[in-house]
């Protein structure tokens, strides 16, 4: 079998199972409520539309996200470069991610000078969207999950970073992930959802705004790591910039 043969094997693989998990679920939610709808109880018919949905738009997700994977691939990711502020878009992420990971604690830490970027507004959120949610859905429980900004490299560059606490990346993992449809082997992953595309599609878009991505985990003592995705990008206009970090 050639390469590409291979590759395609895999991919139409990876899809179908992960098409696969949540219609499963839509159908078996829907089948149990339109069945059993005298039985059941308020309350248990407001958990399963809640999965249902959940799923939908699991389903969804995976659909933008095939979509992107392709138009990397020829070349068609069309990006509309504008002035963007960094804060309003992370604030609208957590806001869509809080009512679906309910239990998590999302702390938002940018300083209202952080100057704008030179980004595509909607890839810029998709990329925020992306690691965000992996910190959801890779970090603990009770610890927090961070977003925060800094200037860098001669305040040429805003550097955008999100944390969480929880289970480890290995080094020799570290370039892996950000490949297509790498998941890191390990009961967690196993457990949640995904198809190892988000993190291949984040490097694409941010390499394709002139930025770069990386990141780095840290032993926390007692089993705990410490892993941090830094995003840096272009700054709008580096005067408006130094001025504002001079307080001019
Ligand atoms: N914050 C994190 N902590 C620990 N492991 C992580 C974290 N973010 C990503 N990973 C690991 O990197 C792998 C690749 O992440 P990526 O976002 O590309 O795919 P995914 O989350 O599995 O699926 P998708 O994002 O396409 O739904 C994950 O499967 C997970 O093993
Ligand atoms: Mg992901």
């Amino acid at each position: 079998m050639s390469e590409i043969e291979k590759n395609y094997e895999d991919f139409i693989s990876t899809v179908s199972h992960e098409l696969r998990t949540p219609l499963t679920s839509i159908r078996g939610f829907s089948q149990t409520m339109l069945s059993s709808w005298d039985k059941l109880d308020d309350e248990s018919k407001k958990r399963f539309l809640k999965i249902i949905e959940d799923q939908s738009n699991r389903l969804i997700n995976l659909v933008e996200n095939m979509l992107s994977v392709t138009r990397i691939s020829g070349g068609r990711e069309n990006l509309i470069f504008k002035e963007i502020n960094v804060k309003p878009v992370v604030e609208t992420v957590v806001s869509i991610l809080k009512n679906q990971y309910k239990n998590k604690n999302f702390q938002i830490e940018i300083n209202e000078k952080t100057p704008p970027i030179l980004a595509d507004k909607d890839k810029f959120q998709q990329i925020i969207t992306n690691l965000t949610e992996n910190a959801a859905k890779y970090g603990d429980d009770t610890s927090p999950i961070t977003i925060s900004t800094e200037f860098c490299r001669n305040c040429e560059f805003v550097a955008i970073k999100i944390s969480n606490y929880g289970i480890e990346i290995k080094k020799e993992d570290y370039e892996r992930i950000f490949t297509k449809f790498s998941r890191i082997d390990n009961p967690l992953t196993r457990k949640v959802q995904g198809s190892g595309l988000g993190l291949y599609i984040t490097k694409n878009l941010v390499e394709k705004m002139n930025g770069t991505i990386g990141v780095e985990c840290k032993a926390e003592g007692s089993g705990r790591f410490l892993t941090q995705f830094e995003v840096l990008l272009p700054a709008a206009d580096i005067e408006k910039q130094a001025r504002a970090k001079c307080n001019l």
